[in-house]
């Protein structure tokens, strides 16, 4: 699994596997079934780091897989890193202490690689950011940062005199380039994330000529240009998939180099696609 650095030296691996079933159809004891399959391929195998969140309701399901594989010495707890969220309905409660620990008791572990709030929630995210930057200190969880983050809000914690995130978790792939975010963020040696990387393999995203392009010339996959293209101008892809064979086709991306102009075609796809509606999940976000 290759890393990169972070502003404050934690190693995290180049490429995330998201464990979110909610934009999924079927039963939800089955599609908890597939996504445990694709983890346990996934960490046994050290394909790439996990992101999940208190939200996801699978914390515990995570911890009992992390447990087993530890114990059978399949890998060690560095092999495996972990993303986890804190929720709207928890940082209502105000107390973040009580979160991380409720966290690191369903995973049954001493510490979480990174901790996102996964929304600036009006009114509560900025003292909940402040109690975050303070909890580092005590081991529990090696970086922090803010999922759905805007350029705002990296203003807000600068005008507050608060430490920055390490890591920013963004909607981001070839339809939503959200390139000045990357600029400030660039500028604050903040890592991005992107979640919906693949942009859910829409229709419109499976079939464009662009995209099917430049994979024909490489002899790759839509989804593999699309991995490349993140990881290429250093940002973190996380994908989603229930399907062992996507999952290794994402993380093969390290044998091809997409050209500059390649590079800039895809840019230019951008049309401001947000899958994910923000107001629903975060009033007044
Ligand atoms: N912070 C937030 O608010 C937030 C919001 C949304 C998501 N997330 C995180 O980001 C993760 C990923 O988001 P996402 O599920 O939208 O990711 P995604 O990878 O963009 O979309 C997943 C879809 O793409 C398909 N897919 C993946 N790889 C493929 C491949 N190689 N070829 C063809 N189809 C492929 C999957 O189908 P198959 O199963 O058939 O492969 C699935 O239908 C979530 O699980 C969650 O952890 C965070």
């Amino acid at each position: 699994m290759k890393k990169l650095k972070l502003s404050n030296g934690v190693m995290m691996p180049v490429q995330m596997m998201g464990t979110s079933v909610w934009d999924r159809k079927g039963s939800v004891r089955v599609l908890f079934e597939k996504m445990s399959r694709s983890v346990r391929h996934c960490v046994t195998n050290q394909l790439a780091g996990l992101d999940t969140g208190r939200d996801y309701n699978n914390e515990e399901q995570l911890g009992a897989i992390f447990q087993d594989i530890l114990k059978n010495g399949v890998c060690k707890r560095e092999d495996i890193f972990i993303t986890t969220k804190v929720g709207n309905g928890q940082q209502r409660n105000k107390n973040m202490n009580d979160e991380i620990n409720k966290s690191l008791c369903n995973f049954k572990l001493d510490f979480v690689d990174l901790w996102l709030l996964h929304w600036p929630l009006p009114e509560y995210w900025i003292d909940n950011w402040a109690q975050m930057c303070e909890i580092q200190k005590s081991g529990k969880i090696r970086a922090i940062g803010i999922a759905n983050c805007r350029e705002r809000h990296i203003e807000t914690i600068m005008k507050e005199g608060l430490q920055m995130p390490h890591v920013i978790q963004v909607e981001h792939h070839p339809f939503r380039t959200t390139e000045e975010l990357l600029e400030l963020c660039s500028k604050h040696h903040i890592q991005v994330e992107a979640y919906s990387s693949n942009c859910l393999m829409l229709p419109f995203v499976k079939n464009n000529d662009v995209l099917n392009k430049i994979a024909l010339n490489h002899n790759k996959t839509v989804a593999q240009v699309i991995m490349r293209w993140h990881i290429q101008h250093g940002v973190i892809p996380i994908f989603s998939s229930f399907s062992i064979e996507h999952i290794n086709d994402n993380v093969n991306v390290f044998d091809f180099e997409l050209s500059k102009e390649e590079m800039k075609n895809i840019f230019n796809l951008n049309n401001d696609y947000k899958f994910h509606p923000e107001s629903l999940n975060c009033p007044g976000y």
